[in-house]
């Protein structure tokens, strides 16, 4: 990369948290971490390019990590980020210095909104998915007679959840199974049309499921949800992140995440997403300082959280650069390259494998769930990690199997290697 080159992608990769003007010094530490990847682009599985990519982490060499479903490396821009930040607070804790904070938050927030093709007053920065799902569910006005329909794969915050405040308020929650496996997106919506009578006030999704790896039609469902006047909760758990995703596209009501998976962002921050005209009737279930100036400010009202870790949700904006800087579309692309990849291999190197998750990348994400008659998955997961240094996971139930997410650190070497272990073991 020449100088030219490289200084106007530092200038890109500064610019939204310099442009707040906090620590200019912890962030220009932090800048000479971030390696410079991205000379003249590539094609998504140009493996000289990814390896680029993988040396912005500080993975441990000879290790695959195959469970960004459940948590993710941060890139060095972030992780510096963040201690450079939080070390900021630790050396200066005057009102006066933590002051400046709330500018990189609202940096953040902005990034964060461009990223997901959201406006700023729609987005929460959160603990997590968990706390966006329930901030939803809770700040739901419903009662007897009314009725939410869910997926029976939603994640417990999005499932258990909404039981438990159907014994408190009374209304009642009808649980949607898809067909196993799904063949077209059609067949996966009708279910959950077929479940919508007048009754429904809200349906709550998830964008792809991580017990079997499913991806449902979401732009399909919301616009016929939409159309009957029934609100809409999306959770983005395993799509923030990984899937180039527009929301006011999708045409949700409600959308969440965790920066922590798939966004490799700092831990335990998230997002909320909340339609503008939403917020007003969405209670807040947490109201503490600084309520009376977010209340009428679209989705910051559901911030009102008490002290935060304002290093980690700052560095929340330092991620959107990271990803940015690469193309959330080439990380799309290369995320359903790599699962691509490993759905074939694992065809062609373990005899007998069967896919929970659909081998049609139009049905599904960047999650792949399998099993083998001769596999069981807890002693499996194992050996491959003490055996093969391979992580990922296993999952239960109906879709009992290995769960492996790999995401943009990993290489397709890394997944023919992954193939064979698994072959070892059946
Ligand atoms: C679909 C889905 N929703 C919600 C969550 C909860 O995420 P967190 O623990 O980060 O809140 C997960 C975690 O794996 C998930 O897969």
């Amino acid at each position: 990369m020449n100088s030219l080159a490289r200084r106007d992608f530092v200038g890109r990769v500064l610019g939204g948290v310099a442009a707040a003007t906090v620590a200019p010094s912890a962030i220009a530490r932090a800048s000479e971490r971030w390696r410079e990847p991205l000379p003249s682009l590539t094609a998504p599985d140009d493996e000289a390019y990814w390896k680029m990519v993988r040396d912005q982490f500080p993975i441990r060499p000879g290790y695959t990590f195959l469970n960004a479903a459940n948590l993710a490396p941060s890139p060095y821009a972030v992780s510096d980020t963040v201690a450079d930040l939080t070390r900021e607070i630790d050396r200066e804790m005057s009102q006066q210095n933590r002051s400046r904070f709330p500018a990189l938050r609202e940096a953040a927030r902005t990034g964060l909104a461009e990223f997901l093709g959201a406006e700023a007053d729609e987005i929460a920065i959160t603990r997590n998915t968990s706390e966006s799902n329930n901030t939803v569910l809770n700040g739901l006005t419903l009662g007897r007679g009314d009725e939410v329909v869910i997926w029976d794969q939603n994640h417990p915050t999005n499932n258990v959840a909404w039981d438990v405040r159907a014994e408190r308020y009374g209304f009642t929650v009808i649980k949607v199974k898809t067909p196993p496996p799904p063949t077209t997106a059609a067949a996966l919506a009708a279910p959950f049309l077929a479940a919508v009578t007048p009754r429904t006030r809200v349906l709550a999704v998830t964008h792809v499921s991580s017990s079997s790896g499913v991806g449902l039609p979401v732009k399909e469902l919301c616009a016929a949800a939409r159309q009957r006047g029934v609100l809409t909760l999306v959770d983005g758990a395993q799509t923030f992140g990984s899937q180039s995703v527009n929301l006011h596209d999708m045409g949700c009501d409600f959308y969440t995440g965790s920066a922590h998976k798939w966004f490799m962002g700092p831990r335990e921050t998230g997002v909320l997403y909340v339609r503008k005209e939403r917020a007003a009737s969405l209670w807040a279930s947490v109201v503490g300082v600084g309520w009376d100036g977010a209340k009428d400010r679209g989705a910051r009202k559901f911030e009102s959280l008490g002290q935060r870790d304002d290093g980690a949700v700052s560095a929340v904006g330092r991620t959107v650069e990271f990803h940015n800087a690469i193309g959330r579309d080439r990380i799309d692309a290369r995320v359903r390259a790599l699962a691509a990849h490993l759905k074939t291999r694992l065809k062609e190197k373990v005899p007998g494998v069967q896919f929970h998750t659909p081998v049609d990348a139009t049905l599904s994400g960047g999650i792949v769930i399998f099993t083998q008659p001769n596999l069981d998955p807890g002693p499996a997961a194992t050996a491959l990690y003490e055996k093969h240094q391979i992580t990922c996971a296993t999952t239960g139930g109906e879709f009992r199997g290995l769960r492996f997410a790999p995401h943009i650190y990993v290489s397709l070497q890394e997944l023919d290697r992954a193939a064979d272990a698994v072959a070892t073991l059946v």
